[in-house]
């Protein structure tokens, strides 16, 4: 194919936006409406973010709010920042991020090599702590002449610039034969002005793709582990606050979407179609093909792959950090769950909270020690790992004061095996402990029961 070789930028800036649709060819649901994807990764920074970055300091520059030599802020957790970086970079502004420290590594030195610095901060933390994400950014700003704190989660130049480029762009690109929308939301933006122009412009069905256990869609808030979409919430937060830029009258409806269908579709993106995308990606694209299976043949889905996988190397295409949570099996066996056979669904658990007495009358008989974790829905079956805190053994309780509550009694977290590792690499990874203390058994992420160091052996 033959090309004109493109066109010549005065400046990398001019290159954001007008990125191609391409068709998935291979992993459509037979007889399932077609879906095109939004190539965001193709953005000079590398991903969708470099749009709203690049509008919210153009029209910070208009309105005066930064001015030459100034430094930009933000909270981030990774690609606005990469944005931001590369625009102050080309503008000759000073820029400072405060990231979550569960920001890959590869988003942190990518800040980096723009010439930024990086503020790292502890990403599980209330709203309220002055620790958090934004609270730190917010302090950074006071504190720093000329600071200019960009505010993706309440700067309308973030949508705006998907009303005025993504969405027409699309429009464009399919003819106007698009149908339905799938894009997750972070901030936000990218579904309410992308979604807010084709709804207006041709009728459009607006589908969010959100992590299951994300606020957004309905989830209880705990963590998950796909970056950058979805709304988790810790338990401590006492007013949950969604970014203003959101308008949640936009999506018509959500798809909830399980880290582990995410990682799959992640996977199956770079094995059978040849795209090399970030997680939030597959939770899009695993959202899409729900919505083609059920859109009838004349309908047009597209999707917004709003990064590339490259910066998630160590982690989505890591076969040990996928095998270790249990979202993937290694080779050979015995594995995990041949150890430790058949299990009821439910994890006893001890909410932190919940006194000393309410867990020796609910405590199952046999049960030598128990779980203790955030306090969410006592209804949950499984939990996610980070939300285990501690554990306390039952012979103990019968010496503690009744009324006081078991967090403050708890002792360190269990360690965490996935279900499909091997079992004897398992235990030589968890190291020495009690040979009857817990251990808790991972299936895509979330913990689903328990075992112990010696049946591991076994
Ligand atoms: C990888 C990735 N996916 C999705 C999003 C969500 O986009 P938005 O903030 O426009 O909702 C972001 C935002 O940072 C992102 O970095």
């Amino acid at each position: 194919m033959l090309s004109d070789g493109g066109p010549v930028y005065d400046s990398v800036l001019e290159a954001v936006g007008a990125t191609p649709l391409v068709r998935l060819r291979r992993i459509v649901p037979d007889g399932g409406a077609p879906v095109w994807v939004k190539t965001e990764w193709a953005n000079p920074g590398g991903s969708v973010k470099d749009r709203a970055a690049l509008n919210m300091v153009l029209d910070a520059e208009r309105s005066g709010a930064l001015t030459p030599g100034g430094t930009i802020v933000e909270g981030t957790s990774g690609n606005t920042g990469i944005g931001l970086a590369m625009v102050a970079a080309a503008r000759g502004y000073r820029a400072v991020f405060v990231v979550p420290d569960r920001t890959t590594k590869e988003k942190i030195q990518l800040l980096k090599a723009y010439g930024a610095e990086v503020v790292p901060t502890p990403g599980l933390v209330p709203r309220e702590d002055p620790r958090h994400v934004q609270q730190l950014a917010a302090r950074i700003v006071a504190e720093t002449p000329g600071a200019w704190l960009a505010d993706q989660y309440g700067n309308r130049a973030n949508p705006d610039v998907h009303e005025q480029t993504t969405g027409p762009e699309i429009w464009a690109q399919t003819g106007g034969r698009i149908t339905h929308l799938v894009a997750g939301a972070g901030t936000g933006g990218t579904i309410t002005g992308t979604g807010r122009y084709l709804q207006r412009t041709g009728g459009v069905t607006v589908v969010a793709a959100d992590p299951e256990s994300s606020r957004y869609g309905g989830g209880d808030g705990s963590p998950y582990f796909i970056e950058a979409v979805g709304h988790y919430l810790h338990p401590g937060t006492t007013t949950d606050t969604w970014p203003s830029v959101f308008d949640t009258s936009v999506p018509d409806r959500f798809e909830r979407i399980g880290d582990g269908e995410s990682l799959r579709t992640v996977r199956r993106l770079a094995r059978e179609e040849g795209l090399l995308v970030g997680g939030s990606a597959g939770t899009a694209v695993a959202a899409a093909l729900r919505v083609s299976a059920t859109a009838g043949p004349d309908a047009l889905v597209v999707a917004v792959l709003p990064d590339s996988g490259r910066i998630y190397l160590s982690k989505y295409f890591d076969d040990d950090w996928l095998t270790t949570l249990g979202f993937l099996d290694a080779p050979g066996g015995p594995l995990v769950r041949d150890r430790v056979g058949t299990y009821e669904p439910g994890l006893f658990v001890a909410p932190s909270t919940s006194t000393v007495a309410s867990l020796i009358t609910a405590v199952p008989p046999g049960t030598a020690v128990v779980p203790v974790v955030q306090p969410r829905r006592t209804d949950a079956t499984t939990w996610s790992g980070p939300d285990v805190v501690g554990t306390i053994a039952v012979a103990d309780l019968a010496t503690l004061d009744p009324s006081a509550e078991v967090g403050a009694h708890a002792g360190p977290p269990p360690p965490a095996v996935g279900h499909g590792e091997g079992a004897a690499a398992a235990r030589a990874r968890i190291g020495d402990g009690p040979a009857d203390a817990p251990v808790l058994v991972l299936v895509d992420g979330r913990a689903v029961t328990t075992t112990t160091r010696a049946a591991l052996h076994t």
